[in-house]
């Protein structure tokens, strides 16, 4: 079975149809820039742009970054345009692509069903967290395999401040820091959420996790097994067509 995927981030708007029975790409995935500002009505051409790119007519699963209730309502937009919150992002997705079947999950979440089923959290059970690190810090909170969606880490506090504007790749690229000292960062974090959850296993993903042996290695005084993702960037366009079958 296909569906197509669309991963909205914060860089990039990233999408291709998703072989669900492999967890993997059929085609090569086709990006666009996010649009500034990434307003609903911008974001809904970039979007519309990667979909008719394959001249795709089926169902859609879409990713967001930001709080996504019932596969459809923006709820927060912390680094896209303030004007998504309360959108029924279903609807505004579903009338450009032409009333195409349309789904909506937060992008973390997608990542962790993604990483879950077919990635480094492959059979694993009981507490799982998955954090990505590009633009903001999301995470994604398992339970035997089970998702407890919109879980918001990278808001957590850490020294002060949001652990995202501290910690996300973003901040160590806007700050300059070298590995070794964004790695004590991301080390402090995770000390702070293992505290919160006690998980069994921390899985890092985001386009970061692709450089995993330069900063993971550094990570000191974590109980918890940490594993790079496995799918890397492309979690989050299988977990959004994964999301579509299940909530579609
Ligand atoms: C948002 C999350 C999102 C994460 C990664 C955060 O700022 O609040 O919903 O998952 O960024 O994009």
């Amino acid at each position: 079975m296909q569906i197509f995927g669309v991963d909205i981030g914060g860089s990039g708007i990233k999408g291709a149809p998703v072989d669900l029975d492999r967890g993997d790409l059929t085609q090569e995935r086709h990006k666009v820039l996010t649009p500034h500002p990434a307003t609903p009505d911008t974001v809904a051409d970039g979007v519309k742009e990667v979909v008719d790119h394959f001249g795709w007519t089926g169902p859609v699963g879409l990713t967001f970054p930001g709080v996504v209730t019932g596969g459809a309502t923006v709820r927060t937009a912390a680094n896209v345009d303030k004007s998504w919150v309360d959108t029924d992002a279903r609807a505004l997705f579903g009338d450009r692509l032409g009333g195409l079947p349309v789904t909506v999950v937060n992008d973390a979440d997608a990542a962790g069903v993604a990483e879950m089923h077919f990635g480094a959290g492959r059979g694993r059970r009981g507490t799982v967290v998955l954090l990505t690190f590009g633009t903001g810090i999301g995470s994604a909170v398992f339970v035997d395999g089970v998702l407890v969606p919109n879980t918001e880490l990278g808001h957590l506090e850490l020294n002060g401040r949001e652990a995202e504007k501290r910690a996300s790749s973003k901040a160590k690229d806007d700050h300059g820091l070298s590995w070794e000292r964004w790695a004590r960062r991301v080390g402090k974090y995770l000390a702070h959420v293992e505290m919160l959850f006690s998980p069994e296993l921390f899985i890092v993903g985001g386009g970061v996790s692709r450089k995993s042996e330069k900063f993971l290695p550094l990570i000191e005084d974590i109980k918890a097994e940490i594993v790079p993702a496995q799918l890397q960037n492309n979690a989050g366009i299988v977990g959004a067509a994964m999301h579509a079958v299940e909530h579609g």
